[in-house]
């Protein structure tokens, strides 16, 4: 039986494809903030097949709460077949974490950076493994600011956004550079424009119109978190690696993504941030 960790899995893309990977009957460990919506998460994931389900409360936002689910997670478990850094937001208003970094970069990027990085020996021994990363087209245009990387100046929630998941493929690379010849891959995916609850971080005035693009043109949590499962757990991927995924098929990442050296730059201020020694060092 695979072990297999989601963050973001109370709700959307993680939900679904938590419930879809159930059904190999593997074991789930869902993560997500709140323990009333893991208690409900667990239970439609337990009735899909799976064959054990643990939640685990973190705060993938606060470095303290990271560590704290990768020390749970190296207790409690001998293996990871496929960590999936899943969870993610859309912040209107610029806010920073409790560890002072803005929260868009913090959720989105630096939560899984530091929960793949505490986690990564554990992987390497349970090779085959995979780690998944759920970006998304928004990482195109993106920019990567190392002197600001948090927006102090000319904050927008997209551009934050942009980044955040810039960030996302870009460490999906650095770390498959890395990895070479463990037996570990490292992939990041765009899921589709998904009606999810992502969407509720937009102004109240948009929602009505959200409500309908919802209904009429986004892919469904269903197929969003297909794309996730896909990654996770397809046998013809085992070996596929520092790949951008769009639709289930290898797509050119943005020019920035492809550049080496910054995605270097943003490992080592990465594991700056979070108090790890600089990858690969
Ligand atoms: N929907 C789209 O169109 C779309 C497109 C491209 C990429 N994505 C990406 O897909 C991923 C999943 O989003 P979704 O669309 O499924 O949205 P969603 O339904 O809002 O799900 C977000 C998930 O992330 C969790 N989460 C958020 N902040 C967290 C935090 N600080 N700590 C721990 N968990 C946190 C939430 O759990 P709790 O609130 O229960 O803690 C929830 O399970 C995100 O990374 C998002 O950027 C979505």
């Amino acid at each position: 039986m695979k072990t297999i960790l989601v963050t973001g899995a109370t709700s959307g893309i993680g939900l679904a494809a938590a419930q879809q990977i159930a059904e190999e009957g593997d074991r789930l460990i869902l993560v997500g903030r709140n323990a009333d919506r893991l208690t409900a998460a667990a239970e439609r994931v337990r009735s899909a097949g799976a064959g054990a389900v643990d939640t685990i409360e973190c705060d993938v936002a606060s470095q303290h709460s990271v560590r704290a689910l990768a020390a749970t997670v190296l207790d409690s478990y001998a293996r990871i077949d496929v960590l999936a850094n899943n969870a993610g937001g859309f912040f209107m208003g610029r806010k920073e974490s409790a560890d002072g970094i803005e929260t868009t970069f913090a959720t989105n990027h630096l939560g899984g950076f530091l929960l793949t990085e505490l986690l990564l020996d554990r992987l390497i021994d349970s090779a085959p493994a995979r780690v998944v990363f759920t970006s998304s087209v928004m990482h195109y245009g993106a920019t990567m600011d190392f002197a600001d990387l948090g927006y102090t100046h000319g904050y927008s929630a997209q551009k934050a956004y942009g980044r955040s998941k810039l960030a996302n493929v870009m460490y999906a690379r650095a770390l498959s550079r890395r990895l070479a010849g463990t037996g570990v891959t490292a992939n990041a995916f765009h899921p589709g424009t998904v009606a999810t609850g992502i969407w509720d971080a937009l102004p109240a005035i948009v929602r009505p119109v959200l409500a309908l693009g919802k209904r009429m043109f986004m892919t469904s949590a269903d197929e969003g978190g297909r794309r996730l499962t896909y990654l996770a757990i397809d046998p013809n991927l085992v070996a596929v690696t520092g790949c951008y995924f769009h639709n289930d098929r290898v797509r050119p990442p943005s020019e920035l993504a492809r550049d080496d050296t910054a995605g270097d730059r943003l490992c080592a201020i990465s594991a700056e941030l979070t108090g790890l020694p600089t990858p690969g060092a």
